[in-house]
């Protein structure tokens, strides 16, 4: 396995791949994989000749305030599952080697940034859309994977693909569980034990969610009002948004006419977690 820490290297490599006719797929990641990552790899192993996997916290999508100092890193770790994983080309930059010093271009997607989590964090999808591209173009990737837990993010860069003209396909895949219910994540590495029973609650009003919408309902203020009521009932959540969105243009949505995501964000104690479901399933 490879691992390339500029952009050139990289793409130097790449490019021979390309010369043969190889397939490139790409995983995306700021690193400390875990299984839902793993998820991604594998499919990506399984579909592509060769698999790029970058491991990049990207400063550009983390807000003043946000957690980009404290995210968590462990690069042996993630170079480690990527060779047993059996990835190509780890490509771990650094911020200096990603963005010039005078860059003057960025990547906006307009309406799909600007619901849900594009409320609270203003600057986050432009900071993702460019970063995103940038990897597609370094990679030359022939696909791209991606996990449905940032289901906004996904339906966001299938835009910016869709709208450029991008020759990649986005592959986007279901969120992993543990066994309990939480959705895995990075952040879930902030949580203290209590914390993490009390995040319990995020896929707890998922289970609810998705279970009045197959029993018919389709009346968002009902479907989020009992999603809401059981977040609320844990005295360590508190919510910073439950909401139903069109799927995948992210639009306000009353009732679910079409297919719909219903996402939410939640803070446990100083922890910012995320979960969602789409219905009907993908
Ligand atoms: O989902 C993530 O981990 C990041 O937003 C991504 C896609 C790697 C871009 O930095």
């Amino acid at each position: 396995m490879i691992i390339a820490t500029t952009p050139a290297e990289a793409t130097a490599q790449v490019s021979a791949w390309k010369k043969e006719g190889l397939s490139v797929g790409l995983v995306p990641t700021m690193g400390y994989l875990h299984e839902g990552h793993l998820s991604l790899i594998t499919r990506a192993v399984a579909e592509n000749d060769r698999v790029v996997v970058s491991v990049f916290v990207n400063p550009t999508q983390f807000g003043p305030n946000e957690d980009f100092e404290s995210y968590p890193r462990d690069f042996a770790a993630d170079s480690a599952l990527c060779e047993s994983a059996g990835v190509h080309l780890v490509f771990h930059p650094q911020p200096e080697d990603m963005y010039f010093a005078d860059a003057s271009t960025t990547i906006t997607a307009a309406g799909v940034s600007e619901q849900l989590c594009g409320k609270s964090r203003p600057i986050h999808f432009g900071g993702v859309c460019t970063v995103v591209n940038k990897l597609m173009n370094i990679s030359q990737a022939t696909r791209a994977y991606f996990g449905q837990k940032d289901a906004q993010q996904l339906a966001v860069i299938r835009r910016m693909v869709r709208d450029l003209n991008m020759n990649v396909e986005v592959v986007g895949c279901p969120i992993i569980r543990e066994a309990d219910g939480l959705a895995k994540s990075s952040r879930n590495t902030y949580l203290s034990a209590e914390e993490r029973q009390a995040a319990l609650c995020l896929s707890r009003a998922v289970r609810e969610g998705q279970r009045l919408m197959e029993e018919g309902q389709r009346d968002a203020s009902a479907i989020l009002g009992a999603m809401r009521a059981l977040i609320e009932a844990e005295p360590l959540a508190r919510i910073d948004y439950v909401d139903m969105v069109t799927w995948d243009s992210i639009q306000p949505c009353e009732r679910a006419e079409g297919p719909v995501l219903v996402a939410m964000a939640v803070y446990i104690g100083k922890t910012r977690l995320i979960d969602n479901f789409i219905f009907p399933k993908p």
